[in-house]
């Protein structure tokens, strides 16, 4: 997506070879026009997988997947990696260890929110080794629903996470795909031609 692969050159930082720093329009401020053409464009490439349901992870996947749930006029759901004080045991859950944090949060979402009819799409900001992504799916899968597709902001295809989820046999689209952040300089993956 040619909006955010500009965004990403002009308001973005490298921070070192695996990091890339946007948090002047995704993870701290948020641009929301930007945001609101994401999750369209999102949603555009999910449109004919017959989607009931958003799934993301607080907090940074909130936005993208708002406009996104809204155009393809489905709730959203977000998997909390706090436990809510008005949330019952009737929960999902699953363990995400994060590598860049070295930390496990255990992520949950209300059973009431997802059941066996549902075709759901995650979303999510950043793919790095993607198990946020990993531990979102076995929500879905506790709940016997079905994983229709995976959509990511900013994919890092240098790090795993976008393969091992392509081969565990999902579909992942990413409107961003960088092949490298080296000698501070943001490089994308072209997009196939069709
Ligand atoms: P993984 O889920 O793909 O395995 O990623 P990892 O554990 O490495 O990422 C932990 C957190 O850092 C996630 O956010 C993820 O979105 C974010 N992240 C990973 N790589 C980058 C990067 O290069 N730049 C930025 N800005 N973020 C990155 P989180 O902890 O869930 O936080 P939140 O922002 O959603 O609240
Ligand atoms: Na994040
Ligand atoms: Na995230």
């Amino acid at each position: 997506m040619k909006e955010l692969e500009k965004a990403i050159m002009e308001r973005g930082t490298v921070l070192s070879d695996g990091v890339l720093k946007v948090d002047s329009f995704l993870n701290h401020q948020i641009d929301t026009q930007l945001m609101i053409n994401v999750g369209k464009e999102l949603a555009n490439r999910f449109r004919d997988n017959q989607i009931t349901k958003v799934l993301t992870i607080e907090s940074s996947g909130i936005a993208p997947s708002f406009m996104a749930a809204n155009e393809l006029a489905v709730p959203l759901v977000f998997a909390r990696k706090k436990k809510s004080l008005t949330m019952t045991n009737d929960v999902y859950t699953s363990s995400v260890y994060s590598f860049t944090k070295q930390e496990t949060n255990e992520i949950t979402v209300s059973k009431n929110f997802l059941s066996a009819e549902d075709r759901v799409l995650i979303i999510d900001d950043f793919l790095a080794n993607g198990q946020a992504a990993i531990g979102l799916t076995k929500i879905v899968e506790q709940a016997d629903a079905t994983v229709a597709g995976i959509g990511i902001v900013i994919e890092k295809s240098f790090q795993d996470g976008s393969s091992k989820l392509k081969e565990a046999g999902y579909l992942v689209e990413s409107l961003a795909r960088i092949q490298s952040l080296k000698n501070g300089k943001v490089t994308f993956l072209s997009d196939p031609i069709l």
